[in-house]
């Protein structure tokens, strides 16, 4: 099971990433001292969490959701038994954008192909978005454009869809940032990763 290259096809996209020339996100990366964040956890992970883009945390280290909104991500995968280790980690765009401003739509044009063949590679059953740009990449992707809501309509609901690699799971839910302004959302997020956790077969 483990004999496929998928370090290999994975380092690849990170190789192909630090090569990028033509966005604008990523020509501060030495200058800033900051790194690109491709993403974190296990090449056979059945859970993929999908979020917007790097935070300054995240530049800083080259790890995907390892700021407050991280520490949070954490909480909420150890409250179902979960571990980080287990799931794979990611985000759309792969390169902090400035003063933490939403991604362009340019920009999540440019990115979103190492997403996809993350997705290619990893094969994961389920894809839990984190917040509303996830969403709406991930779901027009596998077709389910027409059934977009806002997060607030749609956190926690199971979508099926197709995959070259068969069914996949697709579940919408808050950016764990939101919990952080918002605390009403924290017990939201807990009981959607009940329905995250179940959701794997
Ligand atoms: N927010 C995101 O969307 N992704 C991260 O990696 C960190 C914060």
């Amino acid at each position: 099971m483990n004999s496929d290259n998928r370090t290999e096809l994975l380092r690849q996209i990170k190789d192909d990433v630090m090569n990028l020339k033509e966005s604008p996100l990523c020509r501060d990366r030495v200058r800033n001292k900051v790194f690109p964040v491709i993403g974190e956890g296990s090449h056979y992970a059945k859970i993929m969490f999908v979020g917007e883009a790097p935070g300054k945390t995240e530049a800083e280290t080259g790890r995907p959701f390892a700021g407050a909104a991280g520490k949070f991500l954490d909480h909420l995968l150890k409250s179902v038994g979960i571990e980080r280790k287990d799931v794979y980690i990611t985000n759309v765009v792969k390169d902090r954008p400035p003063m933490n401003r939403d991604p362009l739509p340019e920009e999540i044009a440019l990115y979103a192909p190492f997403l996809d063949r993350q997705i290619e590679i990893i094969r994961p059953q389920v894809i839990a978005l984190l917040g509303r740009h996830s969403m709406k990449y991930i779901m027009e992707r596998f077709g389910l454009g027409s059934v977009i809501l806002s997060i607030s309509r749609i956190h926690g609901r199971v979508f099926e869809a197709a995959s070259p690699y068969g069914k996949i799971k697709i579940i919408p839910l808050y950016h764990p940032a939101a919990a952080l302004y918002n605390p009403d959302l924290r017990s939201v997020l807990e009981g959607d990763f009940q329905v995250v956790n179940k959701s794997v077969e």
